[in-house]
């Protein structure tokens, strides 16, 4: 299991260094939670941010975008250093377009899924993206308990991505810690996003590898 730490639940007065301890503790990903205010009823940041943080790690920039708009600032994100860009299937974004435009900046492209969207609208696009991210909570806050309702739709993506014998990878985000990584890992779930279970804890290093050990 890949560990990624979002930075939702950092110190943002330093960002960088925040960045710096999870590449220390043993992140695999960096997940930036990019949220306009307007897709979901929060603010955080955008592309200029990220740009500025790039430099802190060589670690794997996972950008998960909750807004309305995602295709109008591909290029942006792209440019500010993202490796993998996750959109919302539920966005005003034409998602052919938007996975191509991802792609032709040399960059994985993912679809994300709210928690009332169903695992069957990622299907059609399963052959040309590089990741599912599936929401067990609902998308804006950190913080929130894990929606233990969506195992069975991780393991429905998981399922279809293995009877086609894809190469997809799948990620879970929200409420993500010691208690259900296990369940987590047994539905398929590639990359496990953690927020408050590797920041609020007193060793982020030991967090992540008790989050890894659990995840059999
Ligand atoms: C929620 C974000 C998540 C969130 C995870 O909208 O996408 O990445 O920050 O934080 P925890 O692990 O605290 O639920
Ligand atoms: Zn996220």
């Amino acid at each position: 299991m890949l560990i990624a730490p979002s930075l939702l639940s950092c110190d943002f007065s330093k960002f960088g260094s925040e960045i710096e301890r999870m590449d220390k503790a043993g992140a695999d990903y960096m997940h930036l939670d990019v949220m306009d205010g307007h897709f979901v009823p929060n603010l955080t940041f955008g592309a200029p941010v990220i740009k500025y943080v790039r430099p802190f790690t060589k670690k794997v920039f996972d950008v998960h975008l909750m807004i309305s708009e995602p295709l109008r600032y591909i290029d942006d994100f792209c440019d500010a250093g993202a490796d993998l860009i996750t959109f919302h299937i539920e966005s005003d974004s034409d998602p052919e377009k938007t996975i191509e435009k991802i792609k032709s900046r040399g960059v994985k492209a993912g679809i994300v899924l709210k928690p009332k969207t169903p695992a069957e609208a990622v299907f059609p696009y399963l052959d040309r993206i590089d990741m599912v991210l599936i929401m067990t909570v609902e998308p804006g806050f950190g913080g929130q308990s894990f929606m233990a309702d969506m195992l069975p739709k991780i393991e429905a993506v998981r399922s279809e991505i293995d009877k086609r014998g894809l190469d997809v990878l799948v990620e879970a985000d929200g409420g993500i810690g010691d208690q259900n990584i296990s369940l987590c890992a047994k539905a398929g779930v590639d990359v496990a996003v953690a927020g408050t279970a590797v920041f609020k804890a007193e060793d982020p290093a030991k967090a992540i590898k008790v989050l890894k050990e659990l995840a059999i």
